[in-house]
């Protein structure tokens, strides 16, 4: 198991460590209001370096609690963890960076998680490159003149398939029962492992 968590984290260093490229230019003349409007260069990679960091650590700590979780009682167990303790540790650790973290899904378990507009965007141009068999780099955009938002996708791995992945192949019939008794109207299986599962969207106070 430990190895596992290991490889788990490996896995995510090499995503999020990944360079960031794709920004947006900076303005060419650089006056007080197309600050406002637009990020520069600089900012834009001072939010890639914090989004990176706080999608790193909150994802080691939700799996070092998944992965204790599944130890002690296997998937039933981990799931009502996820159900009852996920938003808490979210919630501490958003307020502990500074950062409102969210993971959202073209298809999704929690309903908590559904996506909002921009959210949605980002979604489809992230599942049109992953489409196209292309990296996708994480990115970091305006919503509003004073929060910035990092966007990094999420990728299946194979310990995700126990709960993601394809009925009575990858998943067990009597595992997924149990997940769909505590979320009934969830859309988030079928998946293989190098799907797109979803995105990390964490805001910035700017
Ligand atoms: C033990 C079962 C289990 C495992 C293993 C698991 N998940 Fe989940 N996942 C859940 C549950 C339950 C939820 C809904 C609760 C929540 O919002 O965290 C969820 C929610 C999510 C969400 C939020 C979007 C949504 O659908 O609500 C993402 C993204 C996600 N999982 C990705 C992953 C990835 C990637 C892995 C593997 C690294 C993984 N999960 C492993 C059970 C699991």
């Amino acid at each position: 198991m430990l190895r596992t968590s290991y490889i788990f984290l490996l896995y995510a260093l090499s995503i999020l460590t990944l360079p960031a490229c794709g920004e947006k230019p900076a303005p060419a003349s650089g006056g007080a209001s197309a600050q406002q409007q637009e990020l520069n260069a600089e900012e834009t990679a001072q939010y890639l370096a914090r989004g990176k960091e706080v999608a790193m650590s909150t994802f080691a700590a939700m799996s070092s609690e998944l992965l204790s979780a599944m130890q002690r009682g296997g998937v039933a167990e981990a799931a009502r963890y996820c159900k009852l303790s996920a938003y808490p540790l979210v919630d501490s650790l958003s307020e502990a960076q500074g950062a409102a973290i969210r993971r959202t899904s073209l298809k999704i378990r929690n309903a908590k998680n559904r996506p909002g507009e921009a959210e949605k965007q980002m979604l489809q141009a992230f599942q049109s490159l992953h489409d196209a068999g292309q990296l996708i780099q994480p990115s970091v955009q305006l919503a509003g003149p004073d929060t910035a938002v990092f966007y990094a996708p999420i990728q299946v791995q194979p310990l995700c398939l126990q709960c993601h992945g394809k009925l009575g192949e990858t998943m067990k019939a009597s595992d997924y029962a149990f997940i769909k008794e505590l979320y009934p109207g969830d859309e988030a299986t079928a998946y293989a492992e190098g799907d797109l599962r979803g995105i990390w969207s964490i805001r910035f106070k700017r």
